[in-house]
């Protein structure tokens, strides 16, 4: 069982980040009593946990629990947002993205050091972002900075002042975005403009640390696909999930009485020894995903097949193009206890 905290003040998932200098604790389910919420970190006990049924999202900030009238609602959406990112439209956005990646990573020097940041995800991502919400790119530049600002929110939701600028923004933001889906609209394009390039971030720093793989990749671009499976396994951004228990259950052998809190560490899931062999290795080969980083089954991210096409779509040219990619300044890390990504990815790139 977990022996305590060695920081009362730090939880148990602070060290679950990509620049950790250890891998996340793996430990069986137990009760945080500072926390007052269960704190799960096992891939089976978190896989059984996105499978039970009496198990509702929470947000990290609130004890509010999804009521039954929401559900129908809730499928709806689901449903509906599936339809809107068919794999005919996908295609379609994929064959617009292409072209602009491609004249994108030819814009960056080789004799100079370039962020892989603000000179490749971010216009990229930008641009799907307006593909997707059906607005121009003239506007969506308009409205990063309110989508930063609903972003950061996300990335730190313990913090109150940035909660406020969140809320200010996302009412303004929302008042931009008129049809589609719902998750198509405002929260669609910060997810898109603004996470998307945190994941493209974390993915690439993970490259960038371990070059044979990025070598590889640049010698055999067929491996793309599986390629971002690991990556998002590996350098996944959301570090954990939360669940309120609507009734009494058995998780795994463990007790859960209705009403209490569950914290899920997907980071922690997705490095544990019992479910991936080596967890702690990039290993672009590795077959079959198993990773929680789009989380997991009825509540699954629905966005999940658009991000992998423009994680391979935007992933895909940079490889293509370059053999290697050193740091050529140390990283900056920004976000907090929800997620954590490099601001800036400054690295010298290679052709041969
Ligand atoms: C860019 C990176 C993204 C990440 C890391 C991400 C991650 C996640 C995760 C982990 C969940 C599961 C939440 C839970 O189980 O409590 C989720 C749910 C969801 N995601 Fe994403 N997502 C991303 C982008 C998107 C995009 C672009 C869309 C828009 C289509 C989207 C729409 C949704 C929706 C609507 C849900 C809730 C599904 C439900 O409750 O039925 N996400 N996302």
């Amino acid at each position: 069982m977990h022996a305590g905290r060695e920081e009362p003040s730090k939880p148990a998932w602070s060290g679950d980040q990509l620049d950790s200098a250890s891998p996340p604790e793996i430990e069986a389910p137990y009760f945080d009593e500072i926390l007052k919420a269960w704190v799960l970190s096992r891939h089976a006990d978190i896989l059984a946990a996105f499978r039970a049924s009496n198990l509702s999202p929470a947000s990290p900030n609130s004890k509010k629990v999804s009521e039954p009238i929401e559900e129908s609602g809730r499928l709806k959406m689901r449903a509906e947002t599936m339809e809107a990112l068919s794999p005919i439209q996908l295609r379609a956005w994929r064959e617009r993205l292409t072209p602009e990646a491609y004249a994108c990573v030819h814009s960056l020097p080789i004799e100079e050091p370039a962020d892989l940041l603000d000179g490749y995800a971010r216009p990229l991502c930008l641009s799907l972002a307006a593909m997707v919400t059906g607005i121009s790119r003239h506007d969506a530049a308009g409205l990063c900075a309110r989508a930063e600002r609903v972003s950061a929110a996300a990335a730190e939701p313990y913090d109150p002042a940035l909660r406020r600028g969140a809320k200010a923004a996302n009412v303004e933001l929302r008042s931009c975005f008129h049809s589609g889906p719902e998750p198509l609209r405002d929260s669609g394009f910060v997810a898109l403009s603004q996470t998307l390039p945190c994941i493209l971030g974390n993915a690439w720093f993970a490259l960038i640390q371990h070059p044979q793989e990025w070598s590889l990749l640049h010698q055999q671009p067929g491996l793309m696909e599986q390629a971002v499976e690991e990556l998002l396994r590996y350098a996944g951004l959301v570090r954990i999930l939360v669940r309120t228990a609507t009734a009494d259950i058995d998780l795994n052998g463990f007790f859960i009485r209705k009403g209490e809190r569950i914290i899920l560490r997907i980071i922690a899931a997705n490095h544990d020894p019992a479910r991936f062999s080596n967890p702690n290795q990039v290993d672009v080969t590795r077959r079959g995903a198993g990773h929680l980083t789009l989380g997991y089954g009825s509540h699954s991210c629905v966005g999940a097949s658009l991000i992998r096409m423009a994680a391979v779509t935007i992933t895909q040219p940079l490889l293509q193009r370059f053999a290697a990619a050193k740091p050529a300044r140390s990283v900056v890390w920004q976000g907090g206890t929800g997620f954590r990504s490099p601001s800036s990815l400054w690295v010298g790139l290679s052709e041969v």
